[in-house]
């Protein structure tokens, strides 16, 4: 005959009681937020600043370029795009039917070389075997700086696509940043000659 013990059956259906009320009374009370992605995607275009670029993508937020498009949108784009218009063309742009040459004479190197105008001094001198000075070849420093002595101003003579070392004083002795220099007209230059 089965003996049934009432007291343990009483102490295993109080426990399981209490098993089942502290499993539904457990937590700290936190709750998930939304997505907050969005929000923070927003936040971080705001603070991002223009720049001269007028690529789209400039805006790019952690290489996701999908993204920043989405999130720069509306009249944002549209400014990036007027950018894009103001942007000025780089000789080195210049189609193959619109080349043009000039006779540059290199004082130093004597000699005198066609020189194409969408290409720079700096390049065109190299092709030609001379170990011109050279850095940043950027437009950033003045290693590559030569000065043109045809008279006047060197932007007479050259283009410069984004020099940012000489100023209109130097511009008007004739120096020049032949790494960003492209020819415009007939000129002498001397290699080597920073202001
Ligand atoms: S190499 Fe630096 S400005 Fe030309």
């Amino acid at each position: 005959m089965v003996e049934i013990n009432f007291v343990g059956l009483g102490l295993g259906v109080a426990l399981t009681l209490l098993a089942v009320s502290l499993h539904y009374a457990r937590g700290t009370g936190w709750a998930p937020t939304g997505d907050i992605s969005q929000e923070v995607l927003e936040r971080r275009a705001r603070t991002v600043p223009e720049t001269d670029f007028p690529e789209p993508m400039n805006r790019s937020i952690g290489g996701g370029g999908v993204a920043a498009g989405a999130v720069a949108g509306g009249e944002e784009g549209a400014e990036l795009e007027e950018g894009g218009d103001d942007a000025e063309p780089s000789p080195a742009d210049i189609p193959e039917d619109e080349i043009e040459y000039f006779d540059v004479e290199f004082v130093k190197q004597g000699e005198t070389i066609e020189l194409a105008n969408n290409r720079t001094v700096l390049e065109q001198g190299e092709d030609n075997g001379w170990d011109l000075p050279y850095a940043c070849r950027e437009g950033q420093c003045v290693s590559c700086a030569g000065q043109i002595t045809s008279g006047g101003n060197s932007e007479d003579y050259v283009v410069h696509d984004n020099q940012q070392m000489l100023d209109d004083t130097e511009l008007d002795e004739g120096y020049t940043l032949t790494c960003v220099a492209y020819p415009r007209a007939d000129f002498t230059i001397e290699t080597g000659e920073a202001p």
